[in-house]
């Protein structure tokens, strides 16, 4: 497969009262030409702080360090003017609030017509052109009253809409690259349903790879390729979509699923560390079910357990007490998250 996205060595840090706080730890990961790449993991595990370093939108604060490669060059120490050549044209993003990302003064057409200035050859484009663009996204999107609400304010338009005219933000430009942060947090069951269909159809019409940040299972499930599981800065397990979800190996997976509404809430123990306060050794040693002496030491590498399938655990990966694999039913959940919840 063609990577379109390398990032090697990742490291992101923030000064925080004159310290420094390592958050993003040695992160390898590639997003491949065309593919969907789901990132999954709980609140503050850092998903929206490697979608930032990807998009150079990271605060002042911010100490990075690493290798971020897009089509073959280098970004992470690109200028930013030189960056926004890259955003706005050939990567886009889709950010993470609707309600804190819109301009509450702006109407909604022209925030979305502001997003074609980047685009080299669109920038000549009559406003009448770009006019009838966006209406026409806004109508494959079908957001309710059409192209009526170019002259919107956003406190006219409900969460749902919001969210959608970020998207038609995202894709306006038909950008190689879309990162794509929370679409469903925040907007309602029904609506999260209508955004499932819109990224279903915006998947087979657009040619077009995207990087998901989402705490929703069901749609990393329903949409992604492949999945990349982050807890405390890492990635703990990444692989194709079937393998990582419906055969969890890194116990935190296998927790993260069963913590999921339609398996009843079977929150795990304790809190992900703060990252001011690392333990040795793996990050998840204090809430993990088969942690043993081994857990506390050195550093824990990404292996390969299976094809592709990668998993950070020093233990013999996911063998119980006994010595037999250990999944957790999560066949049997991940049945239930497809065709129980989805089909609702
Ligand atoms: N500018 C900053 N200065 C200091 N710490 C920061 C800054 N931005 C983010 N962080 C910290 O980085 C960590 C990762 O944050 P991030 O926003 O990436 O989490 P997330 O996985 O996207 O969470 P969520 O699912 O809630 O969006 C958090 O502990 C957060 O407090
Ligand atoms: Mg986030």
């Amino acid at each position: 497969m063609d990577e379109l996205l390398q990032i090697r060595n990742l490291n992101v840090g923030f000064l925080v009262k004159k310290k420094p706080i390592n958050i993003i730890n040695q992160l390898n990961l590639d997003i491949y030409k065309d593919e969907i790449l789901a990132v999954i993991g709980e609140t503050g595990c850092g998903k929206s702080v490697t979608g930032s370093a990807i998009l150079h939108l990271l605060p002042e604060n911010a100490i990075v360090s690493g290798s971020i490669m897009y089509k073959g060059q280098e970004t992470l120490h690109m200028k930013d003017s030189e960056f926004r050549e890259l955003r706005g044209n050939e990567i886009m993003c889709v950010p993470q609030s609707p309600s804190t990302s819109l301009d509450p003064l702006m109407r909604v057409g022209k925030q979305v017509s502001e997003c074609t200035l980047g685009k080299k050859h669109n920038r000549t484009d009559a406003k009448a052109v770009v006019k009838s663009k966006v209406t026409d996204i806004f109508g494959k999107l079908k957001l309710p009253r059409g192209a009526s609400i170019y002259d919107d304010f956003p406190c006219e338009l409900s969460g749902g809409m919001c969210q959608r005219v970020l998207i038609s933000m995202g894709i306006l430009t038909h950008p190689d690259l879309l990162v794509i942060d929370e679409p469903t947090k925040a907007i309602d069951w029904a609506l999260r349903k209508d955004v499932l269909e819109i990224l279903s159809e915006l998947r087979q019409e657009m040619n077009c790879a995207m990087m998901l940040i989402t705490h929703d299972i069901p749609l990393a499930n329903r949409l992604a390729d492949r999945v990349a599981v982050m807890y405390a800065g890492e990635i703990v397990e990444i692989g194709k979509t079937a393998d990582v979800l419906e055969h969890p190996i890194h116990p935190y997976t296998q927790g993260l699923i069963a913590s999921t509404p339609s398996k009843g809430f079977k929150v795990m123990k304790g809190f992900m560390p703060a990252f001011s306060d690392l333990p040795d050794g793996c990050r998840f040693k204090d809430r993990c079910p088969y942690a043993c002496e081994s857990c506390g030491q050195g550093t824990t590498e990404l292996k390969e357990a299976e094809n592709n399938h990668m998993v950070r655990c020093n233990r013999q990966i996911g063998q119980t007490e006994e010595g037999s694999v250990k999944y957790v039913g999560s066949y049997q959940l991940m049945q239930e998250l497809r065709v129980g919840v989805l089909a609702k």
